[in-house]
């Protein structure tokens, strides 16, 4: 057989080869681009010849849909098109997010109810990594014991039959009636210490499925009116309850860490601690503040119409960014909880290339809902937009990190020539006499155009796609 292989000119196909390529072919039209083969002889074997690869690449309708992969020859210089999730991309999904049924304060539920463990199964459907819940998404508040272990059976066999992780739990403080002056800010003594026995319960559910990172959000914990609470015993009141619970998940060894969500209002007229910023210096106060870090949304700091990432990054810089919930929403309105960069693209394509810059490896978590407009279709088509526009904005952030145009323009913004770098650092009187005699050419320095306009539309093209 060597032998005959050895001879020039043989032709043979392996018969496994014919096989695997017509069962391939009976699931998929095949595209080959081949340099040295023509046409005639790519479509003698069944296949579709490619020439110019990065044109037919936007002209072959496969590749429209989410959740195709396609196999690209190992070359820089053609852009990533594969958008389908993957677990490293730690995508995740609460059952409180594809389980809306899309009910506002106007309307009541536009689509059906869906147990957890169904949930779970259209998450494994769609490709994400894991599924995160509060305590009453997974068993209802009034569930017997009896009926608790039924659910979390069938929840646990959805997760083994997917794959799905439960990366992170959380508590249902706000739906309840009990809750509606707050949960550890209630004015009422019975509340907060009910709040802190339904946290433990549910910090012990979390961890039961594998929860690393617990997260809170006190949707509750703020005023209509400030004749009714003191701003002051409420900070206090939080802090104590936060205190307690570190204590308590320190005692039983839990291996999970804390983080925080702020928003400013809704449900409340004013939510105590409103902002990402606020988290992090309210966590400096606690007594363990190396297990407590924050949980940034950013239609909770779009509503507001301030910049989501830069609060990130202050978290990233503080060590505090353990979860991100990413949706979308317009400033100045309700809390819309929209698809992933549905609203405003700059603002995500910024984010996500921070967090891709930065390299951070925790949970991509969407929170937000699918329109009340869709079913369960819609649904998926909400889920599998959050994730593909994500890894469409990574891809768009490698783009501008390899553009030369844009980098070099950036290295002659960020020049130096290290003629000031006698007055940076740390203060010494020295350093202060001698900056005080530097003469400084104020405008001169004024005049220089700092070349941002041109950068920002470089930004804007690659994001429109008509850069490379
Ligand atoms: C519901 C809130 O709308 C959401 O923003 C928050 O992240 C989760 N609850 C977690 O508590
Ligand atoms: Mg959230
Ligand atoms: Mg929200």
């Amino acid at each position: 057989m060597l032998d005959l292989l050895a001879q020039p000119g043989i032709q043979s196909h392996d018969q496994w080869q014919v096989q695997i390529q017509a069962q391939t072919q009976q699931r998929a039209d095949v595209y080959v681009f081949a340099v040295g083969l023509c046409d005639e002889e790519i479509r003698s074997a069944l296949f579709t010849p490619v020439r110019d690869l990065p044109h037919s690449l936007l002209t072959i309708p496969i590749l429209a849909k989410p959740d195709q992969r396609v196999d690209l020859p190992n070359n820089k210089e053609i852009p990533m098109t594969d958008y389908s999730p993957k677990p490293e991309h730690k995508f995740t999904f609460g059952l409180w997010t594809v389980g809306s049924r899309g009910a506002d304060p106007f309307g009541s539920a536009t689509r059906e109810y869906r147990t957890p463990a169904e949930l779970v199964y259209l998450l494994g459907e769609v490709g994400a990594y894991g599924v995160n819940f509060h305590d009453n998404d997974l068993i209802p508040i009034d569930a017997t014991p009896a009926e608790a272990e039924d659910i979390k059976k069938e929840f646990r066999k959805a997760l083994t039959d997917t794959g799905l992780v439960v990366p992170m739990a959380t508590t249902n403080l706000f739906s309840d009636p009990i809750f509606k002056d707050g949960a550890f800010t209630s004015n009422d003594p019975r509340v907060r210490v009910y709040a802190l026995q339904k946290m433990m319960n549910a910090i012990d559910l979390g961890v039961e499925f594998g929860a690393k990172i617990y997260v809170f959000w006190g949707g509750r914990e703020g005023t209509e009116t400030d004749s009714s609470k003191s701003a002051i015993e409420s900070i206090k009141r939080s802090r104590e309850a936060l205190n307690f619970l570190c204590d308590y998940t320190l005692e039983k060894r839990y291996d999970l860490k804390f983080a925080l969500e702020a928003k400013p209002n809704e449900p409340r007229a004013d939510i105590y601690n409103p902002t990402t910023g606020h988290m992090l210096a309210f966590i400096s106060t606690l007594d363990h503040p190396e297990m407590v870090g924050v949980n940034p949304e950013v239609a909770h700091e779009h509503m507001v119409g301030i910049n989501f990432m830069h609060g990130v990054a202050q978290a990233w810089e503080a060590g505090k960014l353990f979860h991100i919930d990413l949706n979308d929403q317009y400033p100045g309105r309700y809390d819309q909880d929209l698809r992933f960069g549905s609203r405003d693209i700059k603002a995500a394509f910024f984010l996500v290339k921070f967090l891709e810059d930065v390299g951070y490896t925790g949970s991509r978590h969407f929170d937000a809902h699918a329109y009340r407009t869709e079913d369960f279709d819609g649904v998926k088509d909400f889920a599998r937009g959050c994730m593909r526009t994500y890894l469409i904005l990574k891809e768009k952030a490698a783009q501008f990190n390899a553009d030369k145009e844009i980098q070099s323009l950036l290295a002659e913004i960020h020049a130096d020539d290290g003629k000031m770098n006698p007055y940076f650092g740390a203060y010494t009187p020295q350093k202060a006499a001698l900056l005080k005699a530097h003469v400084f050419d104020r405008s001169a320095i004024a005049r220089r155009g700092l070349r941002y306009e041109r950068l920002d539309q470089l930004t804007i093209d690659l994001l429109l796609g008509v850069r490379g």
